[in-house]
């Protein structure tokens, strides 16, 4: 028997038999690493394939992999590999590089090998045809095997390989923004798989699967705890237990990782300062690592945000960012740690009277005049753009601002301002956007991607860091569809030169298998659903609209103005926009190369889709598409809901193509967001309409003939209620029942007789879970219970729901009855509802 045979594992598998059925019900867990059982013809192809696999030397990491391998060969093409260390038939080899050449004396890497980039090569070793998989590093031969069983599932290629496969960026985290107390910040899946209770959890499992997950694409570092750190994390009594993760993250080569809070010397370590240059600090921070690397040998680094949204930082003992970092960074540098300094600083307490005030500049401000003083360990954490992960914004100009320092793009897979997972909103066309803007730093060709990469200004490492905030729900995002946001951040951080619609594929074929319509159908919907998402939100650059002050969900127009958060659009009666410009307005644009400041300085060249980030315009400004800057936002907004329904027509011709489970879940969240993407249609194209009183070309702003308003029926029980702000629901009206027993609402069907849908929009608050009943004369023709768990407490953006009737016939003199009864804090709220003739 093989020494490293898991013998536990196989035989599971074993006794499992071949995978399961392509539609048998899957909760998502196994994300994109499912190995379903491939069809006829690929597995045809692959029965040539080697029936061992060889690993000549052992180890955590090489074990994975050699699992992994088996695995993948079990569940797609039904076969056990057997187990050797010696080639003696044809077989696949997993090795270093080193471990190879022992065996076969001479072997070569077609194109030279270093870190984590690995080879997979079709050899003859001994005299029989092999697959080589190798890499200078252990990790590198595991991320060679899934890359190798990628191929396999999407049905690729896989004989006389001979590719090299090497990272673009050689540091490449997750963050996971978790608290200790079990909760996610901006986290949209559930619980945390690291802590519960103020304490590490005590089975580790999610954590494991989440570390093979990250390896499967490159992933090699992973931040577990909040920006906003608890200081306990590194509390002597908690190392061990953070000790605990990072052994279940070795086995796939993930690093641990955490934040911490500056203050901590002074604020658990008994010191009366946190003075980043008292040499009391500087030695607090120096036993501190030595301590985690007692015990944490692998020990990746720290996370440090300071001075930012009221953490503590340097600029309480007059030091800087530099001086902060560098302390630390010392500490961990003999151990080969990192230190990521986050660049999300400023001033929340901004005087939005200012027109000179902007908090796009911070980042810029205070780390430009500093580039070059930070120690080589140490890597400059930056937000894709100068705001806050936005689903609009130019690239962060400190991009092009860092030439002796090294720094890292920050991108956020947790759709906080995206519609957290609720919202179908596919980020790497955006986020390709960013790494290909070409900032022109010096006035050459420096897109971003190559600047975070260290190549541009030759810097020891460069770094991707994605804040994904996994949870305990089965799927790990919430939406079926939104892991193909972190598969695409770890894709695109090794290599960020792939196109999204690769990724979506790639992604696609992994995750629902490789029949032809499936595979077209979900990447057109990824593909499109950014855009849509941008349409029906805030578009032209004047970002997400959203309630900043709040849950950062549904729609909150005034919630960015005149407060000192600096997110503001600064829409008036006459025009929408911030003037960033150098002659006029904040000088943001002055931060920008010059080539870039040519662009963004005037109006006249700035491209549509960021005017409003950029210039202050009257509503009736012409862009380059033609339209007035009103008629676009009226325009978009009733495209983008309407791309949202059709992605619904589109998921509904998957039917039977997709096992059930992910195929209804995946339907009721697309039917969820084609009726929050009217609430934002609405509250949007209202609240302009009202303020610029210019009326929408097309008529169709604030006409609505198919709307009776709740509080226009005859109400029993039910009490009219103002609704804030007004544009978060229809005619800034609802009804509530304020009686236990329940309450009706009833009107009479006047139009011509036919086949109509019922849509119902009420409000589904997270305390309480009222019923609806609906009738038409006597008969029940639905019911419902209002129990989802929106981020809501009282009616408004955040909980607008629709719920649909299917057709049903009607006839003119019809009572059609809805009957709320409340439930907990929640008042059976309603808006209105709809009537939709339908076509027979
Ligand atoms: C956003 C987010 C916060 C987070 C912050 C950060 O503002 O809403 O929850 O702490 O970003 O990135 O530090």
């Amino acid at each position: 028997m093989n020494r490293f045979l898991n013998v536990g594992f196989l035989g599971a598998m074993l006794l499992a038999g071949r995978a399961a059925p392509a539609l048998q019900a899957q909760t998502g867990q196994d994300a994109w690493l499912r190995y379903a059982a491939l069809e006829t013809v690929a597995r045809a192809k692959y029965q040539t394939l080697p029936a061992a696999v060889v690993v000549p030397e052992g180890s955590a990491l090489l074990t994975s992999a050699r699992d992994e391998m088996v695995r993948g060969f079990i569940g797609m093409v039904g076969r056990n590999l057997r187990l050797d260390e010696n080639v003696k038939e044809k077989a696949i080899i997993l090795g270093t590089i080193n471990a190879i050449q022992r065996i076969v004396p001479g072997f070569e890497s077609p194109k030279p090998l270093a870190g984590d980039g690995f080879l997979v090569a079709s050899r003859r070793v001994h005299g029989f045809d092999c697959i080589v998989i190798t890499s200078t590093t252990e990790r590198g031969v595991l991320y060679g095997v899934f890359a190798f069983l990628s191929k396999m599932a999407r049905g690729e290629n896989v004989a006389a390989l001979d590719q090299v496969s090497q990272p673009l960026v050689s540091i490449r985290w997750a963050d996971e923004w978790d608290n200790l107390n079990g909760t996610i910040e901006r986290g949209y899946a559930g619980p945390s798989i690291f802590f519960e209770n103020g304490s590490v959890r005590g089975d580790l499992t999610r954590a494991g699967q989440y570390a093979r997950l990250l390896a499967s694409v490159g992933i090699d570092g992973c931040t577990i705890n909040n920006v906003n750190a608890d200081r306990r994390i590194l509390d002597d009594s908690f190392i061990p237990q953070l000790a605990r993760i990072a052994d279940v993250f070795r086995p796939w080569g993930v690093r641990l990782a955490v934040s911490v809070d500056l203050s901590s010397p002074k604020t658990s370590g008994g010191l009366d300062t946190f003075d980043p240059l008292d040499p009391r600090v500087v030695e607090w921070w120096k036993a501190k690592v030595d301590t985690i690397y007692r015990q944490i040998p692998d020990f990746g680094g720290f996370v440090v945000k300071a001075d930012s949204e009221g953490r503590a930082g340097p600029s309480s003992y007059g030091r800087t960012p530099a001086d902060a970092a560098n302390v630390i960074a010392r500490a961990l540098r003999p151990h080969g740690g990192v230190l990521f300094y986050r660049a999300f600083v400023y001033d929340h307490h901004l005087d939005w009277r200012n027109p000179k005030n902007d908090r796009a500049r911070a980042a810029y401000d205070i780390f430009h005049p500093l580039d070059g003083k930070f120690d080589d360990n140490v890597i400059i954490q930056i937000k894709y753009g100068p705001i806050d992960f936005q689903a609009r914004e130019p690239v962060s100009p400190l991009f092009g601002g860092l030439e002796k320092t090294n720094q890292g793009i920050e991108l956020q897979i947790t759709q906080e301002y995206t519609g957290q997972q609720r919202h179908l909103c596919f980020l790497p066309p955006m986020w390709k956007e960013m790494l290909d803007f070409d900032l022109r730093v010096n006035g050459g060709a420096t897109p971003v991607k190559d600047l975070v990469a260290g190549k541009t200004f030759h810097r020891p490492v460069g770094a991707f860091v994605g804040v994904a905030n996994v949870g305990m729900d089965a799927n790990w995002l919430g939406h079926p569809l939104a892991m193909a946001n972190l598969y695409g951040f770890g894709r695109l951080a090794w290599d960020p030169n792939l196109s999204a619609e690769t990724i979506a594929e790639e992604w696609t074929r992994l995750t629902f298998g490789n029949d032809a319509a499936v595979v077209k159908t979900i990447t057109r919907l990824q593909m499109a659903s950014w855009h849509a998402y941008e349409s029906y939100t805030g578009p032209l650059g004047a970002q997400t609209l959203t309630d900043i002050l709040g849950s950062h969900y549904g729609p909150g127009i005034e919630s960015s103005e005149r407060n000192g958060w600096g997110q503001w659009h600064r829409a008036d009666h006459d025009g929408i926009g911030m003037d960033r410009s150098m002659a006029t307005g904040t000088g943001f644009v002055g931060q920008y190369p010059v080539d870039v400041q040519r662009v963004y300085e005037s109006e006249k060249t700035t491209p549509d889709d960021l005017l409003l980030f950029f210039h202050h315009v009257p509503y009736t400004y012409v862009l380059h598409s033609g339209k007035t800057v009103i008629q676009h936002i009226y325009d978009s907004h009733y495209e983008g809901a309407a791309e949202a329904a059709d992605f619904v027509r589109q998921w509904k011709s998957l039917q039977h193509s997709i096992d059930d489970q992910r195929y209804a879940a995946v339907l009721a969240r697309l039917e969820y967001q084609a009726g929050h993407a009217i609430v934002w249609r609405d509250a949007i194209c209202n609240w302009f309409f009202r303020t610029s009183g210019i009326a929408d070309d097309k008529g169709r702003v604030g006409n609505h003939p198919d709307r009776v308003e709740a509080e226009a029926m005859q109400l029993q029980g039910f009490v009219p209620i103002d609704v804030e702000p007004w544009e978060n629901a229809s005619a800034g009206r609802a009804i509530e029942c304020m009686k236990a027993t329940g309450c009706t609402a009833t009107f009479r069907f006047d139009r011509a007789p036919g086949q109509y849908e019922i849509d119902v929009q009420y409000f589904d608050q997270n305390n309480g879970a009222s019923k609806f009943r609906v009738w038409v004369g006597d008969k029940e023709v639905d019911e419902w219970i209002a129990n989802d768990h929106l981020p809501a407490t009282k009616p408004g953006g955040d909980s607008s729901t629709r719920h649909t009737i299917p057709a049903l016939t009607l006839h003119p003199g019809d009572e059609i009855r809805i009957e709320g009864v409340p439930d907990g804090e929640e008042h059976a709220p309603l808006d209105y509802i709809e009537l939709h003739a339908v076509s027979e």
